[in-house]
């Protein structure tokens, strides 16, 4: 504890995050004393534009544009840093740290570009870096991998880890949307990112999946490397048609163990629609994770947002001050420093699949496609199309809609290349994996 038993700390950001910690600080400031045995106090906050309106009071601090007016104050040992982008966070973080203050983000881009760098930093400072709210906004998972489930070796971490993506999955599902206007009810509910492609291609639940992976499995993976496919091309008809065959299509990260290598991939899924993680709605999150000891656990709650992702924000500023945060970095450095696990070849990786495509109505155009696939070894278990009009010029566009029994990704990626190759395609194709 701080020997006058007032703690002060600083924030650097007051935006969405942000402006949820300050609301907590001041609205559960006795809960926080009650935890700490603290007062924290919030004599500093550095954001870009202090005129800019903002819904909590910071009458009591002195807000500035530059970083100096924190490292200046030396009273201040932790620093809630809540700002986007990678290069600025960087340099504030090493700057921070250089000046003995321990720092809690919330920035799962920068960790994936400058995690081993500011983790080095910070451990030969003897200071701290924080970031549960970087993984599943309000979720304690990082806190889960890294302390609860120390007991386990992890099997397999299956999860819903963007909550943009979820939501519009949802919402257009729900309430028979386009996607574009949930997108942008996304971004007003301040779930998305700054840029919301990062959320809608599968690029953040990349970077989420990334960290797990270092922690859960003691490997470094580049997130660019993770496989991945985004939502941008999935429509209400084939949320329908999921639905119509008992699934839910849900972006799924995973990683699994598989024949002692790591099988790492970010993809829309169809899974049974009677599953909890099929049942995860909005912008809520879901985890499985399943630990040789403990069976498969489930976490579940919002993963974005202003307030559940402060809460994981303070939750880690309490931990810095009573001193757990220092035990959780530690578990997590000597966690990455395992054998890294090999990944598993992707083409190798055998699932059933969806696929539709949007064809010209006219013969032989289904015979090809199944021509294509059947040459490559993969076997059709369903086809759908609804009936379409009768035009004797061939000009229509008929729907198609096949599943697939299992067939490896390699197989698969061969025959996608052959079709895209049809002069009958009519716009972009989708090929799904279905989960078992
Ligand atoms: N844009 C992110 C999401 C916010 O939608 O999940 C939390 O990282």
């Amino acid at each position: 504890m701080h020997p006058a038993g007032i703690f002060p700390i600083g924030l650097v950001g007051c935006g969405t995050v942000g402006t949820g910690v300050v609301r907590i600080l001041q609205d559960s400031a006795d809960l926080l004393t009650a935890q700490t045995g603290c007062t924290i106090t919030l004599p500093q906050v550095v954001v870009r534009d202090p005129t800019r309106p903002r819904d909590v009071d910071l009458s009591h601090s002195s807000v500035s544009t530059s970083l100096d007016a924190i490292l200046a104050d030396n009273s201040i040992r932790a620093v809630v840093h809540v700002v986007g982008g990678t290069a600025g966070p960087r340099n504030d973080i090493i700057r921070l740290l250089q000046s003995g203050k321990d720092v809690i983000t919330a920035n799962k881009a920068l960790l994936c570009a400058h995690g081993d760098e500011l983790f080095s930093l910070a451990q030969s400072l003897g200071r701290t870096i924080s970031f549960e709210a970087a993984v599943a906004g309000g979720i304690p998972v990082i806190s889960t991998v890294c302390t609860a489930l120390t007991a386990n070796r992890i099997v397999s971490i299956e999860a819903i880890l963007n909550g943009t993506s979820n939501f519009i999955l949802t919402r257009m599902l729900d309430r028979r949307q386009v996607y574009h206007d949930v997108l942008q009810e996304a971004q007003q509910l301040g779930y998305a990112e700054a840029d919301p492609a990062m959320d809608v291609d599968g690029s953040d639940a990349a970077q989420k999946l990334a960290i797990l992976t270092r922690l859960a499995f003691g490997t470094v993976v580049p997130f660019d490397r993770i496989a991945r496919q985004g939502i941008q091309n999935i429509d209400l008809q084939d949320l329908l048609a999921a639905a119509d065959l008992g699934y839910r299509i849900k972006l799924l990260a995973v990683a699994r163990l598989n024949s002692a290598r790591l099988e790492l991939s970010v993809q829309p899924t169809l899974v049974r629609a009677d599953r909890s993680i099929a049942m995860t709605s909005g912008a809520h999150n879901f985890l499985a994770i399943e630990g040789d000891a403990v069976g498969v656990l489930k976490l579940a709650g919002a993963g974005a947002g202003r307030m559940p992702t402060a809460s994981a924000v303070v939750a880690d500023l309490v931990d810095c001050i009573t001193g757990r945060a220092a035990c959780t970095f530690n578990a997590l450095l000597r966690l990455q420093q395992r054998n890294p696990l090999p990944l598993h070849p992707t083409a190798d990786i055998a699932r059933r699949q969806y696929l539709r495509f949007n064809v010209a109505d006219r013969p032989h155009v289904l015979a090809d496609l199944a021509h294509v696939l059947g040459r490559h070894g993969i076997s059709i278990s369903s086809v759908r199309q609804d009936e379409t009009e009768d035009s004797a010029d061939g000009t229509g566009v008929a729907r198609l809609v096949i599943l697939t029994h299992r067939a490896s990704e390699g197989r698969l990626q061969a025959a996608d290349n052959e079709i895209d190759c049809l002069d009958s395609l009519r716009g972009p194709r989708i090929r799904m994996p279905i989960a078992d």
